[in-house]
């Protein structure tokens, strides 16, 4: 495992860090079934393998990924994990901005200093934890004021209730503002091969800011893993069914990437998944990976990927071959 500190922290994160939205299952991840037995070995895989990271939020499962990782975390692994989770995203019905509807939950975004400090009360609740290494702002919005945002986090800071501070779902000039009032550790951005334009833009303000920059979604979902995964139906309800990789012209562009990625499958010796992964890591310096996992060889494999240093040449072979896949926005 190779390791980093977040941002101008302290904290030393493995660069494979673990995301805990598939294992909350409901309608998004419809196929996947984690019981907290199975997340226990996971998450003592999870050590063996040197990760040590982990990020979750309320809304993953509506309350059910946080409560598993409660539950699996209290026998003595909590000290063995920076432990993330994120705020703003709430299904409460006492305000806010609406946000989606699912499984029969309205979700308001709410960035007002009393409805972040309410997250982080029951966040703590669910996962059985007294603090939290790391409190991400699930969706910045513009209807609070930044500062009044900053100062309700700097404020769970000085109580000990939250180690470090994060943005997702941002744009550059956003973390510009935030870093006016305080310091951002990371921005949790989504980042692909097939939609990559919203972290190219934003990798020179977080490299200003000396901000880690966490890539969720490189392996968008899955449908990065392998050929077949692009021609995979899915239920009504589950993400992937939304996302704009199941439709022509992009699917058959997608699969001319796997074409081109085939050979080299063999040059490095590794799945699809490693040549997708360790591009991702190639475009900037200190990326973090997080990546959903539901089974153990889908970790392990991750691992490897820190692994494969690809040429210049390969790079460029696989970005090129994405370009007509590509999408320039993407809102999942
Ligand atoms: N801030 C936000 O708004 C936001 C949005 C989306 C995601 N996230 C975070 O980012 C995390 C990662 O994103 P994601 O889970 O959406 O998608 P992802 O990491 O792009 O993909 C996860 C899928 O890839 C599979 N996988 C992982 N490693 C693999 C490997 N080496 N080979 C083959 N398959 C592999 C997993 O399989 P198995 O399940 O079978 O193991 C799972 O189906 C989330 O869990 C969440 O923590 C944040």
């Amino acid at each position: 495992m190779k390791y980093q500190k977040l941002g101008k922290t302290d904290l030393e994160a493995s660069v494979v860090s673990f995301g805990g939205w598939g294992i909350g299952g409901g309608s998004v991840w419809s196929d996947k079934s984690v019981g907290v037995s199975d997340l226990e070995r996971l998450l003592d895989l999870a050590s063996d393998l040197g990760i040590n990271y982990i990020d979750t939020a309320p809304v993953y499962g509506t309350g059910v990924s946080e409560q598993l990782l409660g539950e699996a975390l209290k026998k003595g692994r909590r000290a063995k994990f920076l432990l993330q989770t994120k705020c703003s995203l709430n299904w409460r019905g006492d305000g806010g901005n609406f946000h989606y509807e699912r499984d029969g939950y309205t979700v308001n975004n709410d960035t007002s200093a009393s409805a972040i400090r309410k997250d982080v009360e029951d966040s703590l609740i669910r996962l059985q934890t007294d603090y939290l290494d790391l409190l991400v702002v699930h969706y910045v919005c513009k209807s609070w004021p930044v500062e009044e945002t900053m100062g309700a986090l700097l404020d769970l800071v000085k109580e000990g209730k939250i180690r470090a501070i994060g943005i997702s779902n941002s744009k550059p000039e956003d973390l510009d503002e935030y870093e006016q009032y305080g310091t951002v550790a990371l921005v949790q951005e989504q980042f692909s091969l097939l939609a990559p334009y919203h972290g190219m833009d934003y990798f020179p303000t977080a490299n200003k800011h000396h901000t880690t920059f966490q890539v969720y979604g490189a392996l968008e979902e899955g449908f990065l893993t392998a050929p077949d995964y692009v021609d995979r139906t899915f239920p009504q309800g589950d993400v992937r069914g939304k996302l704009p990789w199941i439709h022509e012209p992009i699917k058959g562009a997608i699969h001319q990437l796997f074409d081109v990625m085939k050979p080299l499958t063999e040059k490095y010796h590794c799945s699809y998944s490693n040549l997708v992964q360790a591009w991702t890591l190639q475009q900037n310096p200190g990326i973090n990976l997080l990546t959903g996992f539901t089974r153990p060889e889908t970790m392990i494999n991750t691992c490897q990927s820190l692994e494969i240093q690809l040429s210049q040449e390969d790079a460029a072979l696989i970005g090129n071959a994405a370009k007509p896949a590509q999408v320039t926005e993407l809102d999942k």
